[in-house]
């Protein structure tokens, strides 16, 4: 793979791509397989984390260690990014003891501060604007149920956000069709859209109905992401409606799958019993979280 750090998946060329879904299927097949992949080790990862996580806590952790390695958890008070010290410092330091930093935080410019300051490969878990972790996984989810990504369509019920942007990107890179359905002025940002509008469709409409109609895959996340609490009242006006229940996904067909990124507020944007039905591949999404993530560390971090 060519780019040192993962901070946006505009980064990758589709090469990068397709090295990253190939080398996640050997590793998944090796763990399922009882195999030894220690491809990583004694190699250590910091991770830095100003917001809560579950998943990619967990992924990450777990996967540093079935790879050989080890991972440090730094929360928001261990720190103090920005407050006890400078990010710069903090990049320059972690580098003089860890072999890569993965790092959630709020403002995207923080993470592109840590990799312009680090000499060891930084991996973007989640900022406001991007969540490219999510994004492979949820590629590399949909092709193991429909085995393409080209041509297919994929509807976005819910906030231009993070989330959105990402499989934005990703869907520009292997020319899938995305639909967003978003209530007006919360529409993904016009820079990520028309970068991929030159290889992808992107419609962008004020109508889950008309984003579901034939879609392939329907993905929701949250009306209101982490550091959004102040404003979630409000958003919960705008975005009622804007929810994926049975209705919505008969419109898609019976050969849809439904798709979040989880934590899911259920009877919000998804509704259980669909989230928890036949069609949801979100615990799937979750658990390959952690194989796309061990792929990309191995790809980054051997070199
Ligand atoms: N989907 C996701 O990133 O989950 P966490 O916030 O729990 O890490
Ligand atoms: N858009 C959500 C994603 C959580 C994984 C958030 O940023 O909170």
């Amino acid at each position: 793979m060519n780019p040192k750090n993962f901070i946006s998946v505009s980064q990758l060329k589709e090469k990068d791509f397709w090295e990253l879904m190939e080398t996640t299927k050997s590793l998944k097949g090796d763990l399922r397989a009882g195999k030894s992949h220690e491809v990583l080790p004694g190699k250590t990862l910091g991770m830095v984390f100003l917001k809560p996580s579950l998943r990619t806590r967990v992924s990450f952790e777990v996967g540093m260690t079935q790879m050989g390695g080890h991972a440090i958890y730094l929360g928001p008070d261990d720190i103090k990014l920005g407050e006890r010290e400078t990010t710069e410092d903090i990049s320059l330091v972690l580098s003089r003891y860890v072999d890569g930093i993965m790092a959630r935080v709020f403002e995207h410019e923080i993470i592109e501060e840590l990799a312009e300051h680090a000499s060891i490969p930084v991996v973007n878990g989640l900022t406001d604007f991007l969540h490219p972790c999510q994004a492979l996984a949820d590629f590399f989810t949909i092709y193991e149920s429909k085995r393409e990504l080209s041509g297919l369509k994929l509807a976005f019920i819910g906030d231009g956000n993070n989330v959105a942007h990402s499989l934005i990107n990703a869907a520009g890179l292997v020319g899938m069709d995305f639909a967003i359905a978003c209530p007006e002025g919360y529409e993904p940002a016009e820079s990520v859209v028309t970068r991929v509008r030159e290889s992808t469709e992107v419609e962008i409409t004020h109508s889950p109905e008309e984003a579901a109609a034939d879609a392939d895959v329907i993905y929701t996340d949250v009306w209101a992401s982490m550091g959004e609490e102040d404003v979630a009242g409000e958003k919960k006006g705008s975005f009622e409606g804007f929810r994926v229940d049975r209705d919505l996904l008969e419109l898609a067909g019976s050969e849809s799958i439904v798709m979040h990124c989880l934590p899911a507020h259920y009877d919000e944007e998804i509704a259980k019993p669909v989230a928890h039905g036949p069609n949801s591949v979100i615990f799937e999404q979750a658990e390959n979280r952690m194989h796309t993530q061990k792929a990309l560390l191995a790809l980054l971090m051997s070199k």
